[in-house]
């Protein structure tokens, strides 16, 4: 066997988490990130048959059955994880209609999966339905995003056009939009429910007064959709108190649809 830690997609994790702190997305324990792995990448690391433990997951998602994931842990701080990567993250592999994961590596010190797996796995089975090559889920604490949830209305056309306002590319980056959750307890199975249906229809999802989550084919990408998204709800807070004197018009966000080739969420641009 090889040395998990070696593995392109440790590798990847631990810089992205690494990473995610240096933004300041991630005070304390705030954020998650899981990584749905392949079994014959798995493998090569370590043998799936051998469980260290079994860990209940509180909910049922049949479509995940037998998938892995590499999921960070409950409590963990992210400016960790690149000291004790087998303390801070875990391999799972879902069992029993999703309902049970097996252990294979990680949260050596007995820790288990963040708070929010039901919301990572609920979002995963959403977004593979509508993108087979979906493998992250994410969610951070980023500081302007939040605080937009305290000063912008929260409808989602309006949320995501001030956002596409902000910097010229966002339109280009989430051509979909935002969708954004009220307040919710977080952790808890509702609000895994709730974040994998706005999940159907975008790979970004507020969460008011709390944070984001993103979604996509691989690290990079997502981290990029939460950076971008971030980025703009930065100039947004920058410059919400002042007189706006100039903007990017629809007709100007028309041609970026055509200069890039993608197509804005239906009915949300004029
Ligand atoms: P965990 O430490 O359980 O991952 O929770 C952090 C968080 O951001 C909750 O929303
Ligand atoms: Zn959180």
């Amino acid at each position: 066997m090889k040395d998990i830690l070696t593995a392109p997609f440790m590798v990847e994790m631990i810089r992205t988490a690494t990473n995610m702190y240096a933004h300041g997305w991630d005070e304390r324990n705030g954020g998650n990130i899981s990584l749905m792995l392949e079994e014959n990448e798995v493998r090569e690391y370590l043998d799936p048959e051998k469980a260290l433990r079994t860990i209940l997951t509180g909910f049922a998602a049949p479509e995940l059955e037998g998938k892995y994931f590499l999921v960070t842990g409950t409590g963990k701080y992210f400016k960790n994880v690149q000291y004790a990567p087998e303390v801070n993250l875990g391999i799972v592999r879902l069992k029993d209609r999703g309902q049970q994961a097996d252990l294979l590596w990680g949260y050596a010190d007995g820790g288990q999966f963040t708070s929010e797996f039901p919301a990572h796995m609920m979002s995963h089975a959403a977004r593979l339905k509508v993108n087979p090559e979906n493998r992250v889920v994410m969610h951070c604490h980023p500081a302007n995003l939040l605080a937009m949830t305290y000063v912008h209305d929260l409808d989602e056309k309006q949320f995501t056009r001030t956002l596409w306002q902000m910097c010229t590319e966002c339109i280009v980056v989430f051509p979909e939009g935002v969708n954004v959750l009220p307040w919710m307890l977080c952790g808890t199975n509702e609000i895994g429910e709730a974040t994998a249906e706005k999940m159907k229809t975008a790979r970004l999802v507020v969460w008011s007064q709390h944070g984001i989550y993103g979604a996509g084919k691989d690290l990079d990408e997502t981290f990029g959709l939460i950076e971008t998204a971030e980025k703009a709800a930065e100039i947004y807070m920058k410059i919400a108190h002042l007189p706006r004197v100039n903007t990017i018009t629809d007709d100007q966000m028309h041609l970026l649809e055509k200069r890039f080739g993608v197509k804005a969420r239906e009915g949300w641009l004029d």
